[in-house]
């Protein structure tokens, strides 16, 4: 659609501090796109307020989720990288879709229960409309496809339904966006508890691998992770943990289950976890090293950001224009 390429779009909330789930799950696959599509990645500001943030702290991981995008390989010559807050058009085009959004089908988001069961105190407007304005941010760009995690999943189908509900009273105006979901490392889990998804939130630090984790903790955490009574590193029924760090270790070194299974025959749970520990903390060195550099350069990433910002306010222009065009607002022609 823009430059000729279909788009590619996704975000990432500055709030909390990214684990390998995120990784594994998203922003590593996010430079496979570059070439082929017109890729856009946002720090998604405006959506970590619907629960409540420390402004200091917002603003400290904005330009830390930036630096991160480009320390797992972004490059913003070949990358629109951008904050949300800095193209108001997100929030306009938000409210709109509120209106063609229905109560009952925000009622039945998953995240939205989750977090309010979470944030009982909190449950403000926002978090109850947030998928529309996630539906903004993407129908903006006339994106075509979106690398999220499975997480992500029903936020997408809304996202969908709004835009052929919106398509179908005014006709043709947004692209239909499909969602991309990493088959085997969409979802990693808790390493406290394996059946619940690693959390950048969870207030058990030895449950959550973060990306800015030292080798020490990696090493640590991978050797205090929950695993079953036996003693066998093979996928199996009651071995969730097992298969956690198999899809850890898997994703981190390209191997397959068998490959893995192959290996680690005839080896303890105390083998293993070393080798997950050691895998993951040689994968990520890399990425922190970059991480710190580019860190400790406010002044490059606020360039980064207003470039981002120049390049997508200018597009998100064109779908505004047609939107209010469709809505009947009524357009001044002065400049
Ligand atoms: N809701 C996403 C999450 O919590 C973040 C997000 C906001 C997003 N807007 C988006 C992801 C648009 C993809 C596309 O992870």
């Amino acid at each position: 659609m823009f430059k000729d390429k279909k788009v590619v779009f996704s975000g990432v909330q500055p709030s909390g501090v990214l684990t390998i789930g995120n990784y594994l799950g998203a922003i590593k696959n996010f430079k496979t796109f570059s070439d082929e599509y017109y890729c856009l990645y946002c720090v998604v500001n405006e959506h970590a307020i619907t629960v409540r943030q420390n402004p200091a702290e917002l603003r400290k991981r904005t330009y830390e989720t930036l630096a991160l995008y480009m320390a797992c390989g972004l490059d913003p010559e070949k990358n629109t990288l951008f904050v949300q807050s800095h193209v108001p058009a997100h929030t306009e085009l938000g409210w709109i879709l509120d209106c063609y959004t229905m109560f009952g089908e925000l009622s039945r988001m998953t995240q939205f229960k989750d977090k309010s069961a979470k944030n009982a105190d909190n449950i403000n407007a926002g978090l109850f409309t947030y998928p529309s304005l996630m539906a903004a941010d993407i129908l903006l760009y006339q994106t075509e496809l979106v690398p999220v995690g499975v997480d992500q999943k029903q936020h997408l189908e809304l996202t969908r339904n709004i835009a052929e509900r919106f398509n179908q009273v005014y006709g043709e105006t947004f692209v239909v966006p499909e969602g991309y979901i990493p088959q085997t490392t969409a979802k990693i889990m808790s390493l406290s508890e394996p059946t619940k998804k690693m959390s950048k939130s969870d207030e058990n630090e030895n449950a959550v691998v973060r990306i800015l984790d030292s080798k020490d903790a990696i090493i640590r955490k991978f050797k205090r992770a929950v695993t079953d009574s036996g003693n066998e590193i093979r996928r199996g029924e009651g071995k969730d943990g097992i298969m956690n760090l198999m899809s850890i270790y898997g994703a981190f070194t390209g191997k397959t289950e068998e490959e893995i299974e192959r290996e680690f025959d005839g080896k303890g749970y105390g083998d293993f976890k070393m080798a997950v520990g050691e895998a993951c903390a040689d994968a990520l060195a890399p990425v922190q090293a970059e991480f710190t550099r580019l860190a400790a350069d406010k002044a490059y990433l606020e360039s980064v950001m207003e470039k981002g910002a120049d390049e997508a306010s200018r597009l998100a222009a064109r779908t505004m224009s047609k939107v209010r065009r469709k809505l009947g607002f009524v357009e001044l022609g002065r400049k």
